[in-house]
């Protein structure tokens, strides 16, 4: 996998600067190279390809994609791909044999789509990455998202906080866990967390017991949490038969409830441990002191963006971007529409919520 993520962004600007240089440099967001400008039918069909469901944010999209593009006029074709990759091509090759004007991807294999991208960019749809970038392709358009590199860092800043807060001063035994290595957006979580952790463990502050430190060593095939549990049990029996385990990076909500299974299961104290997407249990579990933090990424207000990128695509308007810099997808720097992810943890639990239809009643 390229660089990419703001781990990326100097090599990014850098590459800008050279191609504004040679005059090939692209000064505004490439919009679509057809249909875009000129617009397009307010009744045609938009793809929506989910990937699977590995959390509830996905399955609340898939909802709000289909109620929020078909009550504005389009026809809205939604589809998991929970059968893998093959199934997410052949999902968006039959979008573009249908006709769709803009096709929205969250990918399960970003770097997989190539082919199919080319279609729907070669018919005259536009391609919007949502949630995870797609890489090593110039045929996407537009990257709408919560700042994942963000999220990562206030994961890192989160566990550091949260062992403190339990023992003031170090050294604190953690482990890392990141997600699925297919996933575009899981290095750049890890990448946000590490900007924060590695100095702390380059000085001593933080010590990686099992010496699995790297992506690699920490990824979970598939975002399983039958993977995360089986690795925590490992990692307890092999590692902390006598250390303390303070704190554990856990890249979301589902993988977070699976270590802290693991934790109860060998009968452990429970450690500081991470999340992201603020499911129903693990807020819960925050609740009641066992999770220590989750991320707020409200999916109602992402999809809510990409629905207004359609609309204006529709209307013949170039969608607004906020981040034409970040994003570098091995390719070229994707024109992005980012969102700010919120920290939650037992000091904010009960304000975090108070606009969420779900959440705002369990945490009153
Ligand atoms: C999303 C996370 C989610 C994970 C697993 C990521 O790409 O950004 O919110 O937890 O996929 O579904």
């Amino acid at each position: 996998m390229r660089m990419f993520g703001k781990a990326g962004k100097a090599a990014a600007v850098a590459a800008i600067a050279a191609l504004a240089l040679t005059g090939c440099g692209r000064s505004e967001p490439s919009g679509g190279s057809s249909g875009s400008a000129a617009g397009f039918p307010q009744n045609s069909s938009i793809g929506v390809a989910l990937p699977q469901k590995t959390s509830e944010n996905w399955v609340l999209a898939e909802k709000l994609f289909n109620d929020g593009l078909n009550g504005a006029g389009f026809k809205a074709d939604v589809q998991f791909a929970n059968g893998g990759v093959s199934e997410q091509q052949n999902q968006i090759s039959a979008m573009v044999t249908k006709g769709a004007k803009v096709i929205i991807v969250g990918a399960i294999d970003g770097s997989q789509l190539g082919t199919q991208l080319k279609q729907a960019k070669d018919a005259g749809a536009t391609v919007i990455a949502y949630d995870r970038l797609l890489l090593n392709t110039d045929n996407v358009d537009y990257y709408v998202a919560y700042d994942n590199f963000k999220v990562g860092v206030l994961q890192g800043q989160a566990l550091l906080d949260g062992m403190k807060a339990k023992k003031p001063t170090g050294p604190y035994n953690i482990e890392l866990f990141a997600g699925s290595p297919d996933d575009a957006n899981a290095k750049v979580f890890f990448n946000g967390a590490m900007s924060v952790l590695k100095p702390k463990i380059d000085d001593g502050t933080l010590k990686v017991v099992s010496g699995q430190n790297s992506f690699e060593q920490a990824v979970t095939q598939g975002w399983k949490a039958e993977n995360a549990q089986r690795r925590m049990d490992t990692l307890l029996s092999g590692s902390y038969t006598s250390a303390n385990l303070d704190g554990v990076l856990s890249p979301n909500d589902t993988l977070a409830r699976a270590i802290l299974t693991s934790v109860k299961a060998a009968g452990k104290p429970i450690p500081v441990v991470t999340g992201q997407d603020s499911e129903v249990e693990s807020v819960k579990s925050i609740m009641a002191g066992e999770q220590y933090s989750t991320i707020n990424k409200d999916t109602r207000k992402l999809v809510e963006h990409a629905i207004t990128m359609v609309k204006d695509l529709q209307a013949g308007k170039k969608p607004e971007v906020n981040d034409d810099k970040s994003y570098n997808n091995g390719n070229k720097v994707v024109p992005a529409y980012l969102l700010e992810p919120v920290i939650v943890t037992s000091a904010n639990v009960k304000t975090a919520y108070t606009d969420d239809p779900v959440l705002g009643p369990i945490t009153k």
